[in-house]
C-alpha cells in the first residue's frame, strides 16, 4: 500500500510504480472536486469462469468513461482463499483499477476458505487499503466515505458467521454506523450492504416465508433513524427495485432499496418468488447487470443495464 498526501481537490495527477529500480506505465488519477460525480456499481461477481465478469466490467467502464469510481457489492470471487481467482477478479478490471479508486464489500464467499469453511477473509483483508473504522479488531470490514455530496456506508454483513472469531461485531458496527452517520453533513448517505435486508420466497422451499432477512430486521430501523436514502444490497443474485420502505413497509419516506444483481456466472434462474415489494425486475432469465449512480448536489439518478448497454431501469431522486 502507498498513501498520497497532499493532494488538491479536482485535479489530475499521473502515478507509476516502481519496483526493482524498473517504472510500469504512468497512469491518470482524479481527485474528488466534490461536485457531481458518477459510480459504477457491480453486484456479485462470484465465477468459476470470470470471462463474463470481464466482459461486464470492461463494457460498463467503456459505456462511462467519466465514473469516478466503482463499488462492487462482496461475493468478489467464489472462493476468498483461491488466489487463482483473485487474480481472475483483478485481471478483469485491468484498465479500470489503475485509474479510478474501488470500493469493494465483504461477501460471505470472501470468508470461504478452500474446504468451503468460514474463515477469517485474510485474502480480502490484505487485498484492499479500506478507510479506518476506529476498530482494530474490524478492520476493513465495514467502514464509510465521502465523495461528491455523498456519505457511503459499507456495511459487513458477516456478522453472524463471524460469531465463532468475533464477539460483538453486530453491536460494535451498529454503535458506529450510529456515530458516523450523525457525523456526515452530505445531502445524500447511501448504504451498501451485501446481504439483502429482504427475504424471498424460493420455489424449492415452501416453507420459506416472504418477509425480512435477519440483516433486514437488524438494520432496517437504524437506516429509517438515520434518514438513509438509498440501500444498494446483493447476494441474491437478481436485480429488483423495490422503492421506498419505512417502518417495514411501502412508504414514499424510507430510503429506497435496490437489490443489485448479478456481475458473475453464478445465476439462480427461476429461484425467487417475486416479492410484494418489488417495483421493477430484471428480464427471467437473468443475465448480468451493472448500475450507474449519478449524484448531483440536489438529485441523484440511478439506472440499471444489461451488459450490452440496454436500460432495465431508472430512478431519480431529488431534494
Ligand atoms: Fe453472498
Amino acid at each position: 500500500t502507498a498513501r498520497l498526501c497532499g493532494l488538491e481537490a479536482g485535479q489530475p495527477y499521473e502515478y507509476c510504480i516502481k519496483a526493482d529500480g524498473q517504472c510500469d506505465d504512468w497512469h491518470a488519477l482524479q481527485t474528488d472536486d466534490g461536485g457531481a460525480f458518477s459510480a459504477l456499481i457491480f453486484p456479485d461477481s462470484q465465477s468459476n469462469d470470470y470471462t463474463d465478469w470481464k466482459h461486464l466490467a470492461q463494457g460498463a467502464a467503456e459505456h462511462n468513461e467519466g465514473a469516478d469510481f466503482f463499488i462492487n457489492m462482496g461475493d468478489l470471487v467464489d472462493n476468498g482463499e483461491d488466489h487463482r481467482q483473485w487474480e481472475a477478479w483483478f485481471d478483469a478490471v485491468a484498465g479500470i483499477i489503475d485509474r479510478i479508486p474501488v470500493a469493494p464489500l465483504m461477501g460471505n464467499h470472501e470468508t470461504y476458505n478452500e474446504d468451503w469453511k468460514v474463515r477469517e477473509p485474510v485474502a480480502y483483508l490484505h487485498e484492499f487499503a479500506l478507510p479506518a473504522n476506529g476498530s482494530e479488531e474490524f478492520a476493513g470490514r465495514y467502514y464509510s466515505f465521502d465523495y461528491g455530496s455523498a456519505h457511503f456506508i459499507a456495511l459487513d454483513t458477516q456478522t453472524e458467521e463471524a460469531a465463532d472469531f468475533h464477539q460483538g461485531l453486530l453491536e460494535a458496527q451498529q454503535a458506529w454506523f450510529r456515530e458516523d452517520v450523525k457525523k456526515t453533513d452530505k445531502t445524500w448517505k447511501i448504504v451498501l450492504m451485501h446481504k439483502d435486508p429482504l427475504q424471498y420466497r424460493i420455489t424449492n422451499r415452501p416453507d420459506r416465508k416472504e418477509g425480512f432477512s435477519d440483516e433486514g430486521r437488524a438494520w432496517m430501523p437504524l437506516f429509517d433513524e438515520a434518514g438513509i436514502d438509498i440501500v444498494f444490497s446483493a447476494h441474491l443474485h437478481t436485480y429488483r427495485n423495490r422503492g421506498h420502505i419505512k417502518d417495514f413497509q411501502r412508504d414514499a419516506s424510507g430510503p429506497l432499496y435496490i437489490l443489485t444483481g448479478v456481475a458473475g456466472n453464478v445465476r439462480y434462474p427461476g429461484l425467487w418468488v417475486d416479492h410484494a415489494l418489488d417495483k421493477v425486475i430484471a428480464p427471467q432469465p437473468e443475465t448480468d447487470n451493472y448500475l450507474t449512480l449519478c449524484v448531483k448536489d440536489a438529485s441523484v439518478e440511478i439506472a440499471c443495464f444489461l451488459p450490452d448497454g440496454t436500460e432495465i431501469d431508472r430512478e431519480t431522486l431529488r431534494k
